[in-house]
């Protein structure tokens, strides 16, 4: 109210009409700040102390939340460290290594594409690559759908690694041209499974990525900020892992537990040239970084996408559906059936990157948005029990229309996101 009077105040030896409507409009804009302002204080759930519990109970280091109901925050918190022995808080407006959860993105920037008709779902290996007739046959007619479903037999990363990564850490080049590199190398390799069977495959993203770099001329770094960060203002997004070893820390360090110990061990960073080799192996597949909020912004789209015209509606339910069958991988995310989730299927996706490892599960037909994190990789299954858990705190306080836990009345939240796919990077 102060700011108010006083800017009112300075203003008013302004007597033309411009300077009186100029009055008025930045009057109704701080009264609009004021409002959201007090609305976020106000309405947001505080859940930190909720979560040291669990973080204790799991040894993770640090944890952290948030829930978007109707495009509102209505709980987020933080709890612990951003490096284990290090007082420094984690926050929950702390960017994050999201993992394979980027892939949901990647598969959204081609959706866009899609929608501007500047490739198709089934484009081909073969319309892609002039060189297409070195690949092993069997991939010559793959389609981008095929990669970004998991179902084109394309290698797994560990194959990957076991066979190329010394060749990797060699190349020399920008992202797209060592990812161009990457993509011939698996694709000249035959399939590891029948196309069609479904293999997890941060390479498969490796070639999409490849695919949609040939026809646009654009590398994947400038289209996912162009077509996913920009227009959702997501102004914390970067590509690369956010991760600094100064002390204190000034973001989140990622940790391994094993599963003799429970004091969570920091991780040492990557050299850049790894770094900078893997992002063109992987990238596309689990490089990017943001805030817990600005995350949600880029999932609440899968809800709202339609009518804000950020996607088509055939594209926008292709971005939500199982690629095949009723439940299972679709592109990029799964789909399943959850009680809660109804009408509709739950969405999901966990990522594991960097010693951080996350999880979203979401409802479009509920507008619940539920995304968790952890700056820890645990082997035996710590990390998941812990982001499983807040998961299923927040979606059992938000899915229903109550104000007491679902959990506590009736029915268990079954969200299981461990025995989905495995958690490879
Ligand atoms: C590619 O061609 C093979 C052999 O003709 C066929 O079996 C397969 O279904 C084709 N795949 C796609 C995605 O068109
Ligand atoms: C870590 O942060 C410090 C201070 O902001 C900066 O000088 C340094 O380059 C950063 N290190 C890395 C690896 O990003
Ligand atoms: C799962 O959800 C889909 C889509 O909503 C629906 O068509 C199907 O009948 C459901 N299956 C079961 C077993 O509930
Ligand atoms: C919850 O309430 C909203 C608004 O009243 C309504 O649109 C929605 O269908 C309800 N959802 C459930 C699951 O009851």
């Amino acid at each position: 109210m102060q700011i108010l009077l006083f800017l009112l105040f300075n203003t008013l030896h302004l007597s033309n009409k411009r300077g009186l409507l100029a009055v008025i409009q930045m009057i109704f804009a701080i009264l609009l700040i004021c409002f959201v302002a007090q609305r976020i204080a106000g309405d947001t759930a505080d859940v930190s102390a909720e979560l040291d519990p669990i973080r204790m109970r799991y040894n993770m280091p640090g944890l952290s939340t948030i829930a978007l109901k109707r495009g509102e925050i209505v709980a987020q918190g933080a709890s612990g460290y951003r490096r284990q022995g290090e007082s420094t808080p984690l926050l929950v407006t702390d960017p994050i290594n999201i993992g394979s959860c980027s892939k949901w993105m990647t598969a959204t920037l081609a959706g866009r594409l899609v929608d501007r008709k500047i490739l198709s779902w089934t484009t081909q290996i073969r319309e892609c690559f002039p060189d297409f007739m070195s690949f092993s046959s069997v991939f010559r007619n793959a389609t981008l759908e095929q990669f970004l479903a998991h179902r084109s037999g394309v290698q797994q990363s560990t194959t990957f690694y076991s066979r190329h990564y010394n060749k990797l850490i060699i190349q020399k080049g920008t992202f797209r041209e060592i990812r161009h590199w990457v993509a011939e190398t698996v694709l000249k390799d035959g399939p590891e499974v029948s196309p069609g069977e479904y293999l997890y495959a941060n390479q498969g993203y490796a070639v999409a990525a490849a695919m949609i770099e040939q026809i646009t001329g654009q590398d994947w770094e400038s289209l996912i900020q162009e077509h996913v960060f920009t227009p959702l203002q997501m102004t914390s997004a970067t590509i690369g892992v956010v991760y600094n070893e100064s002390i204190p820390p000034k973001t989140p360090v990622g940790h391994d537990l094993p599963s003799t110990t429970i004091t969570p061990i920091p991780r040492p960073l990557l050299s850049p040239t790894v770094l900078h080799n893997d992002q063109s192996a992987a990238g596309p597949g689990g490089y990017i970084a943001c805030t817990l909020q600005d995350w949600a912004k880029f999932l609440h789209a899968h809800v709202v996408g339609v009518s804000t015209g950020y996607l088509t509606a055939e594209t926008s339910e292709k971005l939500k559906r199982p690629f095949i069958g009723v439940e299972g991988y679709g592109l990029g995310v799964s789909a399943y059936n959850r009680t809660w989730a109804t009408p509709g299927q739950a969405l999901v996706h966990s990522g594991d990157i960097f010693g951080q490892n996350t999880v979203f599960w979401m409802t479009p037909s509920r507008d619940l948005i539920v995304a968790t994190y952890a700056n820890c990789r645990s082997e035996d299954g710590r990390t998941g029990a812990a982001l499983d858990t807040v998961a299923g705190l927040l979606i059992g306080r938000y899915a229903y229309n109550m104000t007491r836990s679902r959990t506590a009345i009736r029915e268990p939240i079954i969200l299981d996101h461990l025995s989905i796919f495995p958690r490879t990077d």
